[in-house]
């Protein structure tokens, strides 16, 4: 098994951050948690929009969600994750590409709890994200939080 941490200047940092691309670092390697991740992405809170920053897959048309519109928008409103196994069952789905059928969001929090972003994922399959899943993409969600660059 490799280390789950590396040590850097006294502090314990994941094996995946890195310190000139946070975001981008957590990206990557979220993506490489499963073939079934066909689109991973991290949206920043500004204000009352969610704005996409870095993403690895096809380009989304999109890049700014009011807070309450979409899966995305509807997690920051509701200050809850969601799991969604089959989009078409949610009326406010904004599609990013045909092809998606599931969909995980998770969002990230500072240490006292307010939202920062959130990482969303989409997937081909339908039901991709299990509780190993989000379990996962969860621990990589409350790391970023802690070490949130802005
Ligand atoms: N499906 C999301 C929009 C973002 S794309 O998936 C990249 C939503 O409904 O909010």
């Amino acid at each position: 098994m490799p280390p789950k941490k590396v040590r850097i200047a006294s502090q314990d940092l994941p094996v995946w951050f890195h310190p000139t691309a946070p975001l981008g670092s957590a990206v990557r390697y979220v993506a490489g948690l499963s073939a079934r991740f066909n689109w991973v992405g991290i949206y920043v809170l500004r204000g009352k929009f969610l704005e996409l920053g870095p993403y690895l897959g096809a380009p989304s048309e999109h890049t700014r969600i009011p807070v309450g519109r979409g899966v995305c928008g509807t997690a920051v409103a509701e200050n809850a994750d969601q799991n969604v196994a089959d989009v078409r069952e949610r009326e406010n789905y904004l599609a990013c590409s045909l092809e998606t059928r599931s969909e995980l969001v998770v969002l990230i929090r500072d240490r006292q709890g307010e939202i920062l972003g959130q990482i969303d994922i989409d997937s081909h399959t339908p039901g991709a994200f299990g509780p190993s899943e989000e379990e996962q993409v969860r621990k990589v969600a409350q790391e970023l939080g802690e070490l949130w660059p802005e």
